[in-house]
């Protein structure tokens, strides 16, 4: 729209004429008069429809809350007893001189002006396009933009590449349940969606691309939680050539930077992050994801730690993972190396419940943020980990084949980590869910009921692809 001013820059225009579009905010008829708030994405403006402006003024009446339009108007000064200095736009208000409705609205089905914790959630995700017109939710997506946007000039200036890796992957044991796509062209045969970029990111290691991140898709068919959903975003990373101490110090001060930049008003309990041992964690904590706050009253306090040197392998008592149980399976990462004095224990199979793992996980408040490790790049050590979980040599040589041959092409020494996006930006914004902080997420059983999917599908299409209902 040509001409148009920004609501929060009306400041600058003083005395001048100018066009405004936007949502009617609320609306007050005083008689002969009538005031209504109008709503951009960069603010709100009080605006008043004067009886020398007749026309204006019918429209005015007629309007109601959510209606779009475009407004030419005059920014005045407010008398002085009317400043609020508290609110944008509390020193001037908009005298309406012309009004064009671009789009009616009906009666919205949600309360908007409210922060919605009080709706039920079903509605206002049913209604996810009103329920982000909200000012609460309207902050906290585009707060979840400035810090992905801070963080991709951040590893930009650390010499990262962003590298987008396939979303239509293949199905390989990784600890939860796939999504899996059916191939039309290759009927029978499906494809997987990512449980995280893992393999990926690895075998771009073994491409030299040296440091890879991507703020990643991943999807898991687990059970759901306030902090898990099926489908969720990662910022992961993979670096080469690095130990355990440089990519700690990497995320610790990214995490500090994120924070100090964009949440000013939060403190940091403690710098450097403390490190705690898995068996210390358990023993003194209960829980190897330690809230450290010294003060949980306190919304502002973030209380990062790092957990280290966990069992690499346990016995398996999960439904959820591929493990038959009571067999061996690892605690977080078929691919992480073990800590370099356990080295021979795993090629040699023996010492197995003592093994400790290269793995690193970050903490915020009792949240597990992030995770990752130092990885396995000999190939040896890779078929050594399956086989302590009972997995045959020939099986993984087929299953996992691309990894061993780019361990066998000259792949360096390599690790990384994976944060919890959504995770994190639920904690810096003091959210109670990732719900919260997601613009399209899914409910508790897994729906999105916007666009109401899963959903069935036709029988034609379940025919191209080659596929019978049981039922
Ligand atoms: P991991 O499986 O620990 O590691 O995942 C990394 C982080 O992702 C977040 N997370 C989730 N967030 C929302 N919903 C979920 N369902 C969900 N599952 C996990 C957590 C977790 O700490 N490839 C490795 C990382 C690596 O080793 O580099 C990985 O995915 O915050």
């Amino acid at each position: 729209m040509q001409n148009r001013i920004y609501i929060k820059d009306l400041k600058d225009y003083v005395g001048k004429e100018i066009i405004i579009a936007g949502w009617v905010d609320i609306r007050r008829d005083q008689g002969k008069m009538v005031f209504f708030d109008m709503r951009d994405m960069s603010g709100k403006v009080q605006c008043v429809s004067l009886p020398n402006h007749a026309e204006a003024t019918e429209k005015a009446k007629e309007i109601r809350p959510e209606w779009v339009l475009k407004i030419i108007g005059l920014v005045n000064k407010r008398p002085e007893k009317n400043i609020n200095p508290n609110v944008l736009n509390g020193d001037v208000e908009l005298e309406v001189t012309n009004i064009e409705v671009l789009n009616k609205a009906e009666t919205p089905a949600i309360d908007l002006s409210t922060n919605g914790y009080e709706i039920g959630e079903e509605h206002r995700l049913e209604k996810r396009y009103l329920d982000l017109r909200r000012e609460r939710m309207q902050k906290n997506i585009r707060n979840r933009h400035k810090v992905a946007k801070l963080i991709r000039d951040y590893l930009n200036k650390e010499g990262f590449t962003e590298i987008e890796t396939p979303i239509l992957s293949r199905s390989t044991a990784e600890g939860a349940r796939d999504f899996i796509v059916p191939s039309r062209l290759d009927q029978g045969k499906f494809y997987a969606l990512p449980q995280a970029p893992q393999q990926y990111k690895q075998l771009l290691m073994a491409s030299g691309m040296e440091k890879y991140f991507q703020m990643a898709k991943c999807m898991r068919d687990e059970d759901l939680r306030g902090d898990r959903q099926p489908e969720f975003t990662q910022l992961d990373m993979e670096m080469s050539f690095v130990d355990r101490e440089d990519v700690m110090a990497l995320n610790e001060a990214l995490l500090i930077e994120i924070v100090k930049k964009l949440y000013p008003d939060k403190e940091i309990q403690e710098i450097p992050f403390p490190r705690i041992s898995y068996k210390e964690a358990m023993e003194k904590h209960g829980s190897d994801r330690p809230d450290l706050r010294k003060d949980k009253e306190n919304k502002n306090l973030l209380a990062f730690c790092w957990v280290i040197d966990f069992p690499f392998f346990e016995k398996a008592d999960d439904k959820n993972n591929p493990q038959a149980e009571g067999e061996w399976t690892f605690t977080h990462n078929p691919f992480s190396a073990t800590k370099s004095e356990f080295h021979d224990d795993l090629l040699n199979k023996k010492n197995i419940p003592n093994i400790l793992t290269n793995q690193y996980d970050i903490i915020l408040n009792g949240f597990e943020l992030g995770g990752g490790s130092i990885r396995n790049h000999e190939p040896e050590a890779l078929l050594a980990v399956y086989e302590i979980m009972g997995v045959k040599k020939e099986e993984v040589e087929k299953n996992l084949f691309y990894m061993l041959e780019a361990f066998r092409s000259g792949t360096p020494p390599h690790g990384g980590i994976a944060w919890g996006f959504d995770r994190l930006m639920m904690l810096l914004e003091n959210e109670p869910n990732i719900r919260e902080v997601i613009a399209f997420p899914k409910n508790g059983e897994g729906k999105d009921l916007t666009m109401k999917s899963p959903s069935e599908i036709g029988v034609k299409q379940l025919k191209e692809l080659g596929i019978k209902l049981g039922k």
